[in-house]
């Protein structure tokens, strides 16, 4: 088992990579408790669920809505919660994001805890202090920073999970070796088969590896006004991919890695040889690299970005492996870019 702390602007986070689901009545208060689940986790793991009244959300992009949100204020009405209770939410990215919004603004807001049950909940989204809904087909719209007292990350809920869920969290883990650990690009490198099948011993590393540097980022930058930014690295492309062709989150990050990469070769950063390994890791980790879209409308898609500020995008480059850097370009100097690295 092994512990990270976020220390963010109200309150300290710990993280904890090994603990198992069955142990979380021990992290909860004496305080009335209630849990957020939705429909699979709650028939997968509900008779590990400690004693507590459970609310239960579907399944699915489309439910992360102001709408779901306050069907859960209305049911925590119901049952009495007050300002000195406890939510809890246990599932994946989106039980994650809605618990959190919702226990940060129910009555101004009330302590909450998580239990992360997907690969990418327990790398990147339960990690951060990001909380929030989609509002008018635009992601995360609404929400708020602010951090859970605990992250419960049991890496013995994962086996149940879909191979293709598995895989967009191998795309987050890659990111932070990208990002931030030459080293850990190594292991990840050298021991692809033992993670894609789920070794305990090497996914514990992973995600611990995978905390350590994002909470290490959240915790000099919780905000995101410098070096958080980081982590959208292969997002830029990423996002623009993923709304004009709808394939799944960590699909289109690793395109956008891939992409980015080879900006950051074009750019002179990175040796072509290190490009090279970059995209046949993402592609040992059965994540794409390609995508048929032409640029230009990924270009398009990429002006909408709501990371954009003014003319300009900040965009993340690999400095070399394991170091990332950030560079605001106008849309003329990413086009330019895009259309002599992409083109092809
Ligand atoms: N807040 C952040 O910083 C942040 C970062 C990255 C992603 N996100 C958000 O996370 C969401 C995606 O998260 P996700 O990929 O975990 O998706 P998800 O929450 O939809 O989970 C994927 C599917 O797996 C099921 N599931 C969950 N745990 C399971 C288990 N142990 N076994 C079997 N099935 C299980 C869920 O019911 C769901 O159907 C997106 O909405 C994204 O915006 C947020
Ligand atoms: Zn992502």
């Amino acid at each position: 088992m092994q512990t990270f702390e976020i220390r963010g602007s109200i309150n300290i986070s710990r993280l904890i990579i090994g603990e198992k689901l069955t142990n979380l009545s021990t992290y909860l208060p004496e305080s009335q408790t209630v849990i957020i689940t939705d429909t699979v986790v709650k028939r997968l793991y509900q008779h590990m669920f400690p004693q507590a009244e459970v609310i239960t959300i579907g399944c699915g992009e489309k439910i992360k809505t102001l709408d779901t949100v306050r069907q859960i204020y209305e049911q925590l009405i119901a049952s009495d919660m007050d300002r000195t209770g406890f939510i809890v939410g246990i599932g994946g990215g989106i039980v994650c994001d809605i618990t959190g919004f919702v226990a940060s603004t129910y009555m101004r807001g009330l302590r909450f805890g998580f239990v992360a049950s997907t690969l990418l909940a327990q790398v990147d989204a339960s990690v951060g202090g990001k909380n929030g809904v989609n509002l008018g087909g635009f992601k995360n719209m609404v929400g708020v920073f602010n951090q859970p007292d605990f992250v419960i990350c049991d890496i013995t809920l994962l086996p149940t999970l879909a191979n293709r869920e598995i895989l967009c969290g191998f795309a987050e883990i890659i990111k932070h070796a990208l990002i931030a650990d030459a080293d850990m690009f190594r292991y990840l490198e050298e021991n692809s088969s033992q993670a894609l099948a789920l070794n305990p011993q090497v996914i514990e590393k992973l995600v611990a590896d995978s905390i350590r540097i994002k909470s290490g980022v959240v915790t000099r930058d919780e905000h995101e006004q410098g070096e958080r930014r980081k982590l959208n690295f292969g997002h830029t492309i990423g996002h623009a991919l993923e709304k004009t062709t709808g394939i799944p989150h960590g699909e289109a990050v690793s395109v956008g890695m891939a992409a980015a990469t080879a900006l950051s070769a074009a750019k002179g950063f990175l040796s072509s040889q290190d490009a090279m390994r970059i995209t046949d890791l993402i592609r040992c980790y059965q994540l794409p690299t390609h995508s048929d879209v032409h640029f230009e409308q990924l270009y398009a898609a990429m002006q909408k970005d709501k990371k954009r500020t003014g003319e300009k995008i900040r965009f993340v480059f690999l400095k070399r492996l394991g170091e990332a850097l950030v560079e605001a370009l106008t849309f003329d100097e990413l086009n330019e870019l895009l259309s002599t690295t992409l083109s092809d």
